[in-house]
């Protein structure tokens, strides 16, 4: 494996004078610093050292900037090129930019200047990897039978899950609502045997009498209205899992009859009097404090030992905010397909803001939260903001992309906050100029060469 320092910086420049200036200048910025005199060393170097960032002189004798950069992209396609240039008028820089290079700086610079782009290039750097991390997590994750995550209690939950398919014992799923109690009762399905059926039940939805011939069937004339004979859920479910959600919702008197098949898999459909004998796992699932529902008598002690045999508890998402980057890039993956957008982009700003959030709706507000970004936003990112629950059902009116008033405790990433809302209104202007460069630049007050810079920039073109 090469060597990998986030940190590290080659300096590529035939002229010893400006290979120690910058050495000396970027070594006190607390980089480690290697240098070469000609697009050929540092050739040599790449091949068993990477550098995240290269600072290249575009005239050298041996090989030009802009030939090194076209080979470090073939190398080493991670690292980040900035050139140098003493004729930024010739037009080899922005051909530089044009075979993707990160920016360029012209000579004589200010140390100011290089210091500046040299540390954004590394931030850039450090962006690229984390994608790169992120996506191979994103690709490890779903192997997990459509449940995201990577913290540590997802993990130990997903091994819990993998033991318990291996049973038929009943399973009872806590956590709050929107947690993902039912995507752990699909994955213990498609664990188990996906063939089998998986019958789900709402038990908070349905008036009593319903719900009883919901699931038990009922006989042709049982009662007025039942005009042939009908199966319920527990034979449809038979050799599979019949997932009764709200659970906690089950009226007493239907507590009673679910408590009999449990105890020995026979019922009878109403109005029948002959038995049925099925094989039915029960995994039930409640958001409500069960314990205490036991305890005012509202719910039978038996009945929720008989459920309750196995217990899974899905935390909430605020106790495992390292699912949270994870889960939105499924989720924007998962909305960018359905409304045929681009994929959009979270900033880090962004991302740090809605790792703070609380998501008292857990993940279920997440991905509503996405959704919408996506449905309702033209612009092809996420803006602050948005993670306000109040401002999310304004977001069909222009807003502006920031808040004063929002100033969080801690500060803002004041650089982070303005490459969106530059991001935001370039985005704005091309729209409104119908993608035509020149007005759009106009616009926004810019010169057209700095406006399709930048579009270059935020690789919006
Ligand atoms: N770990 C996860 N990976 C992927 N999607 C998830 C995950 N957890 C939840 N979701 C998604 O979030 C939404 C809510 O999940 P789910 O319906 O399973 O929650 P719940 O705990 O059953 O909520 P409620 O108590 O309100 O019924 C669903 O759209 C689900 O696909
Ligand atoms: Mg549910």
């Amino acid at each position: 494996m090469e060597q990998s320092s986030p940190q590290r910086i080659l300096v590529v420049d035939d002229e010893k004078g400006l290979r120690t200036t910058l050495r000396v200048l970027l070594s006190k910025e607390g980089y480690e610093v290697d240098t070469a005199s000609g697009g050929l060393e540092a050739l040599e170097k790449i091949k068993t050292t990477f550098y995240p960032v290269i600072v290249s002189d575009i005239r050298m004798p041996d090989l030009s900037g802009i030939e090194l950069l076209k080979l470090v992209q073939e190398k080493s396609p991670r690292s980040i090129m900035i050139l140098i240039t003493a004729y930024a008028s010739d037009g080899t820089a922005s051909e530089g930019l044009k075979y993707g290079a990160y920016d360029y700086i012209s000579k004589p610079f200010k140390n100011e200047e290089i210091k500046n782009v040299v540390k954004n290039a590394l931030e850039r750097q450090l962006l690229k990897e984390e994608n790169l991390k992120l996506k191979q997590k994103l690709a490890e994750s779903v192997e997990h039978y459509g449940i995201i995550g990577s913290s540590k209690p997802m993990k130990q939950l997903m091994d819990l899950v993998v033991r318990v398919s291996k049973t038929r014992t009943p399973i009872l799923i806590t956590g709050e609502s929107g947690v993902g109690k039912e995507v752990i009762a699909k994955a213990i399905h498609l664990l188990q045997n996906p063939e089998s059926p998986f019958v789900p039940l709402n038990c908070g939805g349905i008036p009593e009498n319903l719900l009883e011939s919901e699931l038990f069937g009922y006989k042709k004339g049982a009662f007025t209205g039942a005009v042939t004979d009908k199966p319920g859920l527990f034979e449809t479910a038979d050799g599979g899992i019949l997932f009764l959600d709200e659970i906690g919702e089950l009226p007493l008197s239907l507590q009673v009859k679910l408590l009999r098949v449990l105890q020995d898999q026979i019922f009878r459909r109403l109005g029948d009097n002959r038995d049925i004998k099925v094989d039915v796992q029960i995994i039930s699932a409640t958001n409500r404090d069960i314990n205490k529902e036991v305890l005012e008598k509202r719910f039978r002690e038996d009945l929720f030992f008989r459920l309750n045999v196995i217990n899974i508890h899905v935390p909430p998402l605020r106790e495992r905010r390292e699912d949270i980057p994870l889960l939105l890039e499924y989720f924007i993956k998962k909305y960018s397909k359905k409304y045929g957008r681009k994929e959009i982009k979270i900033s880090s700003y962004i991302l740090k803001e809605l790792e703070k959030y609380d998501f008292p709706g857990n993940v279920r507000e997440l991905e509503n939260m996405v959704e919408r970004a996506i449905a309702l936003q033209d612009t092809n990112i996420i803006l602050p903001g948005i993670y306000h629950s109040q401002t999310i059902d304004a977001i069909e009116q222009p807003i502006l992309p920031f808040y004063t008033s929002d100033f969080p405790e801690e500060g803002v990433d004041l650089p982070a906050l303005l490459e969106e809302i530059e991001k935001t209104y370039l985005s704005e202007a091309l729209k409104r100029c119908q993608g035509k460069k020149v007005e759009a630049a106009h616009l926004v007050g810019m010169t057209f060469r700095s406006f399709r810079y930048k579009l270059e920039k935020y690789q919006m073109d």
